[in-house]
């Protein structure tokens, strides 16, 4: 049986999470948020005090074994996916802008890319697989039958982040996310290694001057024509 795959690459903040967990639920397929396993390791390396001295040889390899065995467990609950890093709830610690910021350091580094590979693959399981990254439909799945690539401007998607963070009880100022989102956005888009950007076949959507139930349905339209076929 050919397992369906849906990638959807695009910047932090261009409502991917939100439209990726959508797509999984109209068409019963599995769901890998592929930034949650950066984000649990820029968390984890931090945790063991190694995220500061990457550069060190010895350091960089510890850090590899220690990105291949993750201890993760993502749990399906009524309030949404319960995140379990070491036996221990991070669902709203990883989310912060820190760890953004920590993620998007170790997945500048190739070794640790490669050793999370394997790990997505294992995600596409029957009967499909909507897979949510930065990499997903140039490097990760490029046999994907459906590739979407989600963007919308740094202003729309740090209002929607402070949003976010607010509705999280968090106090920030829209002024440090924009700066974060265009440092996180140079630093995905310029690293050697699976940088961000459209695959030649993707379909680009720009959400700026859409809401949620708009890109969805552009989603849907898009994903059910490539199915089909
Ligand atoms: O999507 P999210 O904001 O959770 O991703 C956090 C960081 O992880 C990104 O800024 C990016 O540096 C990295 N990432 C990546 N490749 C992916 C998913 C995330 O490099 N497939």
């Amino acid at each position: 049986m050919t397992i369906q795959i849906i990638t959807i690459d695009g910047p932090s903040g261009s409502g991917k999470g939100t439209l990726a967990a959508k797509l999984a639920d109209h068409y019963q397929y599995h769901l890998l948020d592929s930034g949650a396993l950066y984000r649990l390791l820029g968390l984890s390396l931090q945790n063991k005090a190694l995220i500061d001295a990457l550069d060190d040889e010895p350091v960089l390899k510890q850090s590899v074994t220690i990105a291949a065995n993750l201890d993760i467990q993502f749990k399906n609950s009524a309030s949404g996916t319960i995140v379990l890093l070491d036996n221990q709830d991070v669902t709203q610690a990883i989310r912060t802008e820190r760890v953004g910021e920590l993620a998007s350091k170790v997945a500048a580094i190739p070794a640790l890319r490669a050793a999370l590979v394997d790990r997505q693959h294992a995600f596409a399981q029957p009967p499909g697989l909507v897979a949510d990254g930065r990499d997903m439909a140039t490097s990760i799945f490029p046999q994907a039958q459906a590739k979407i690539y989600l963007t919308a401007s740094a202003e729309s998607r740090a209002e929607r982040r402070v949003k976010q963070l607010q509705g999280m009880g968090l106090d920030v100022k829209i002024s440090d996310i924009l700066s974060n989102i265009q440092a996180r956005d140079n630093r995905d888009m310029e690293r050697a290694v699976a940088p961000l950007k459209p695959a030649e076949d993707a379909y680009i959507i720009d959400s700026s001057e859409l809401n949620i139930d708009e890109v969805f349905k552009l989603m849907t339209d898009y994903v059910d024509a490539q199915l089909d076929k």
